[in-house]
């Protein structure tokens, strides 16, 4: 998605800078998955997704002023390479993190099975859920050693799904559109799994969230949008209640007048995960939304967020918004914000109650 260009209007809330493809959130909660750490999935999201994220706009901010006429073959070469790869690794890793996670609030249980219109397109073109499954495994396990994706793609001209590989973040079937991707790339397995590319490959099948690949399979197809399987469980449902954590890195940055004031929630069970926070925000625990809410001086606008922007934000801002403050949530959450490389402070945990 691409942000709309600086508004006149006075609201601090839209402003995030034009051209800059905006990072996508955790759809997964990765505190309590199946067999695969938070230490893992969080390093992951954050430094090889975001990193080709902020890669990606570096070299789009680099291609909006070029001097076609006069740059060199290989400059605009490695530019343009740089760019194929690096989109293409932003929109499979927002693939494989969106294929996994549990359903709402609970974690996967490894027992799901795709959709009855999915279960039928599988058993169509590769004979049997199970057969699709072997093929599609041995094919991501192949990748041992190596890298690379392991992709399952709808192919409007063979009429079929295909599993595919795919290198280099660059690989596609020409017109075939991926709805499942295992990551095979080293960084995606090594912290939990070491060398044992074949264990971490069954854990990710452990994780599959068949819903929003079912949903993606629907789009492929030609069918609507389902944008309900794609927003983060417990997140305000209301855009005007969401911020993006480009659109809040550029208010933070822009006229201090209009700058909103900052809440990082966290519960008292969830301190242990944290380390920093986000420069100027004051610490609360969600419980003590009725002690802390008269801090807030009234017509101020409030950005509030928690590690990954599910339901503890999301509940606030419904709250607080109840009560007639122009509150947002944080998209995306803390976790988001690191990922678009937004700078942050050691934790303080001054103003925070005591556990309730
Ligand atoms: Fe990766």
């Amino acid at each position: 998605m691409v942000v709309q260009n600086q508004l006149s209007s006075p609201s601090p809330w839209k402003f995030a800078a034009p051209g800059n493809l905006m990072v996508r959130p955790f759809l997964l909660k990765p505190q309590w998955m199946n067999g695969l750490s938070e230490r893992l999935l969080v390093s992951h999201y954050v430094n090889n997704y975001g990193g080709a994220l902020r890669r990606l706009n570096a070299i789009r901010a680099r291609l909006a002023a070029p001097d076609w006429a006069g740059a060199p073959g290989f400059e605009i070469n490695g530019l343009k390479r740089e760019e194929l790869i690096a989109s293409g690794s932003v929109i499979l890793h927002e693939i494989y993190f969106e294929s996994l996670g549990g359903q709402g609030d609970n974690p996967p249980t490894g027992l799901e099975e795709p959709s009855a219109e999915l279960a039928h397109a599988l058993e169509r073109d590769f004979g049997s859920v199970t057969a699709w499954r072997a093929e599609f495994v041995a094919m991501a396990k192949a990748l041992a050693g190596g890298s690379g994706w392991a992709i399952l793609a709808w192919s409007e001209r063979l009429g079929r799904l295909i599993n595919q590989w795919a290198a280099d973040h660059a690989h596609n079937l020409p017109g075939a559109t991926p709805i499942l991707a295992i990551d095979m790339y080293e960084h995606a397995y090594h912290i939990d799994f070491g060398a044992k590319a074949a264990a971490y490959v069954d854990q990710v099948m452990a994780n599959l969230n068949w819903e929003r690949i079912g949903a993606r399979y629907r789009l492929a197809i030609g069918g609507a949008k389902e944008d309900k399987f794609f927003l983060p469980y417990g997140a305000p449902a209301e855009e005007e209640a969401r911020i993006s954590a480009e659109e809040l890195k550029a208010a933070l940055e822009g006229d201090a007048a209009r700058r909103p004031m900052l809440l990082d929630l966290c519960l008292p069970k969830d301190l242990k995960r944290r380390t920093d926070m986000l420069a100027g925000a004051k610490m609360h625990a969600p419980a003590a939304l009725p002690r802390w809410v008269e801090e807030l001086p009234p017509g101020q606008a409030v950005a509030v967020y928690c590690i990954c922007g599910f339901q503890v934000s999301g509940k606030a801002v419904t709250e607080l918004r109840r009560r007639g403050y122009d509150a947002r949530a944080l998209v995306g959450g803390i976790t988001a914000w690191h990922a678009i490389g937004g700078a942050t402070v050691p934790m303080d945990t001054s103003t925070y109650e005591e556990a309730q």
